[in-house]
C-alpha cells in the first residue's frame, strides 16, 4: 500500500498533464521522491497510466473508475483495465466525478477483489464519515469550494481536517485521511500532517506551476 505521509498528485485533465507531459511531471517526482525519501503517487487520465506505468517507481493511480465487472458495458473504465495498465490504485468519488453511494460500495468491492489501492474522495466530516464505514484504504477530504484555489483547506478550514480524521479513526482506526483543495506548498503539508492528516492530494500547485520542480521540491520538504 501507498507509504505515508505521502504527496499524492491528481493531474486532473490539465492540458499540462496530457500524455508524455503526465510522463514528465510523473519522473519529476519519482526523482525527488527518489532523492528526498518523500512518498509520492500520481493520479493520470486512464488513457495515460500505460504512458507512465513501468517508467516511474511512485504509483501510479487512476483517476476514476466505474462500478462494473468485465462484460457488456461502453465507454466506461473497468477496475481491470487500469491493473492491466500499470495503475497500483485509484480515485473514487473525486468531487468532480462524484458517484452515488451504492455505486462507491460497488467500486470498493471490486477495487478490494484486485487488491488496488483506493482513495474515496469526500466533501466534508459527514461524507468522510459515510465513507469511512466502507473500511477504504484512504479518504480524502477535499472542500469543493477550495478546490482550484490559492488558499489551503489547511488554513482556510483545518477544523475540518481534524474532525474529519477524528470522525474516520473513530469508525475505524485503519483508515488513513488525506486532505487536499488549495494545497500549495510545504508549508500546507506540514500542516495537513499537525492536523491529523498522513497526507495530501492536490492538482494545480504542482501542475500549473511554471517550475514544477522547486514546487514538489518544497512539497516535499513539509513532510
Ligand atoms: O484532487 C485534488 C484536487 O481536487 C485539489 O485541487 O487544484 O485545489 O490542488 P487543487
Amino acid at each position: 500500500m501507498l507509504k505515508t505521509p505521502t504527496i499524492v498528485l491528481n493531474v486532473k485533465t490539465y492540458a499540462e498533464a496530457i500524455g508524455v507531459k503526465a510522463l514528465e511531471i510523473a519522473q519529476l517526482m519519482d526523482k525527488i521522491s527518489q532523492e528526498s525519501g518523500a512518498s509520492m503517487a500520481i493520479a493520470v487520465q486512464a488513457t495515460d497510466i500505460s504512458i507512465c506505468a513501468g517508467k516511474v517507481k511512485i504509483p501510479v493511480f487512476a483517476e476514476h473508475i466505474d462500478p462494473i465487472s468485465p462484460g457488456s458495458h461502453t465507454g466506461w473504465t473497468l477496475p481491470e483495465s487500469v491493473k492491466e495498465a500499470g495503475a497500483i490504485g485509484t480515485l473514487i468519488n473525486h468531487s468532480e466525478h462524484r458517484l452515488k453511494l451504492a455505486d462507491i460500495d460497488l467500486c470498493i468491492k471490486r477495487v478490494k477483489e484486485l487488491d488496488l489501492d483506493h482513495i474515496i474522495c469526500t466533501n466534508n466530516i459527514s461524507t468522510s464519515k459515510a465513507a469511512a464505514a466502507f473500511s477504504p484504504n484512504f479518504i480524502a477530504l477535499e472542500p469543493p469550494e477550495l478546490i482550484g484555489g490559492d488558499t489551503s483547506v489547511t488554513t482556510a478550514d483545518p477544523d475540518i481536517v481534524s474532525g474529519s480524521v477524528a470522525a474516520v479513526k473513530d469508525i475505524n482506526i485503519n483508515v488513513k485521511v488525506l486532505c487536499g483543495a488549495g494545497v500549495k506548498n510545504g508549508k500546507d503539508v506540514a500542516k495537513s500532517v499537525e492536523l491529523g492528516a498522513e497526507g495530501v492530494l492536490l492538482a494545480s500547485g504542482i501542475v500549473k506551476a511554471k517550475d514544477k520542480e522547486s514546487v514538489i521540491r518544497d512539497l516535499a520538504s513539509g513532510l
